[in-house]
């Protein structure tokens, strides 16, 4: 038997997709407008989904204080109204929301342990949604 708890919180950080692979040029044609050298902010809006079992004592599958509180101390108070690029974590990994659906669900399915963590999902604008599962 297994449910499932999505909830929702907001992030707002700036980025600049670049890679240090690319040439200078390259990186203009690739990102585009995303690769001006003076970045630009989002107002992501992250989904964390966690899945199991409803402990038959709380009627719960994770207390939502706890999953607040690990959301809060792991993602919101390391990336909020931060330089994305900045963070170590994305030294070697460009800043586009398909890589912090990647490192925000890193960062959490430990932090979680043992509810299991399902998904993440990011908007990152009001067309542009990302999902990212784990790698099983
Ligand atoms: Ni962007």
């Amino acid at each position: 038997m297994k449910a499932y708890f999505t909830r929702a919180y907001t992030l707002s950080a700036s980025h600049r997709l670049h890679t240090e692979a690319l040439s200078a040029e390259d990186n203009r044609t690739t990102f585009g407008k995303c690769n001006n050298p003076h970045g630009h902010g989002h107002n992501y809006r992250i989904e964390v989904t966690v899945g199991g079992p409803v402990d038959p004592a709380t009627g719960m599958v994770i207390n939502m204080a706890t999953l607040d509180q690990v959301v809060n101390d792991v993602v919101i108070r390391r990336f909020d109204h931060m330089n994305l690029n900045l963070d170590p974590l994305f030294t070697h990994r460009v800043s586009t929301t398909e890589n912090l659906s990647i490192t925000v669900f890193d960062l959490l399915a430990s932090a979680l342990a043992p509810a299991i963590l399902e998904k993440i999902r990011i908007e990152e604008t009001e067309n542009n949604f990302f999902e990212y599962s784990g790698s099983h």
